[in-house]
């Protein structure tokens, strides 16, 4: 199946009030785990990549054509996504390699800072038919520390939506990134008034620290992309660790990193069971 395009699938999930799964991918591995859990739910995936990511790898292109490639051979529609770019080249590498959509955050600018810069990017990506996310109301987190307190202004956000011309946009409503514990707490009555007020879908970062339940509400509510990484980890590192520490003698890769995979796929289908994610066989 081709590449489908971000637009594609967030546009109807958002419409039908359903979730769609963002899941970040550092490993070849996390590619392949994603699209077979999406696989197996029946559901449509976004696989993204970080700026942080492609500064690990050292480069875009490598572990993007990889990611790439898994998403063209998908049974189900996979859009590839570049997360949390603060560079415009970046974003212009990515436009030129064939990824679907971007999210350009320059939430940690002042606002309009943020909106001239976002601007810029929507210009020059909806020029080359690539969808564009971008954040207001900065999500805390980003280096490792937990911040919860941050909130988008539902008022501010229309503004931001209507002078930029982004296609989704990430909001702060309690989440922080990188939690390891899924007890953060959301404002669901925020969610439900910026969802009244921004006429784009609007996206949800930090998840990994969101229960299941709550995950569940946040989509009632209005969140419809659903941005999820270091639950993954989590799970892939609980699995590569179990291995190994039953075989110390073990050396060969394929016989730990397979089942850190094959706990990913499982954990994806679940996710996305909670998302109300399935769309392919309906
Ligand atoms: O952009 C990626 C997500 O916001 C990841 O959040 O650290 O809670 O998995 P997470
Ligand atoms: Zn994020």
């Amino acid at each position: 199946m081709p590449q489908t395009g971000t637009g594609a699938i967030v546009t109807p999930a958002a419409s039908a009030a359903r979730g769609v799964g963002a899941f970040n991918v550092i490993q070849l591995e996390h590619a392949q785990a994603v699209v077979a859990g999406a696989e197996a739910a029946g559901a449509p995936v976004i696989l993204q990549l970080s700026e942080n990511a492609v500064r690990y790898h050292g480069a875009l292109a490598p572990i993007a054509a990889a990611v790439l490639a898994v998403a063209r051979a998908a049974a189900v529609p996979v859009a590839v996504h570049l997360d949390h770019a603060t560079s415009a080249e970046l974003v212009a590498d990515a436009v030129e390699l064939g990824f679907s959509s971007v999210m350009f955050d320059a939430s940690a600018l002042p606002y309009r800072e943020n909106v001239r810069a976002t601007a810029a990017v929507v210009e020059r990506c909806h020029a080359a038919g690539v969808w564009v996310e971008a954040e207001l109301g900065e999500v805390g987190g980003k280096d490792g520390v937990h911040a919860p307190g941050a909130r988008t202004d539902p008022g501010e956000a229309a503004d931001f939506v209507a002078t930029t011309g982004v296609d989704a946009l990430a909001v702060a409503v309690g989440t922080s990134h990188a939690m390891a514990t899924r007890d953060a707490v959301l404002d669901f009555e925020l969610i439900a008034r910026l969802r009244a007020a921004v006429p784009v879908p609007l996206v949800l970062h930090g998840s990994s620290g969101v229960a299941d339940g709550h995950l569940a509400r946040a989509v009632a509510h209005g969140m419809t992309k659903v941005n999820i990484s270091t639950q993954l980890n989590r799970v892939f590192t609980g699995a590569v660790r179990h291995v190994l520490g039953a075989d110390p003698g073990l050396v060969d890769t394929r016989r730990y990193l397979g089942p850190g995979r094959t706990a990913v796929a499982a954990e994806v289908t679940r996710l996305l069971g909670v998302l109300g994610a399935a769309t392919v066989r309906s």
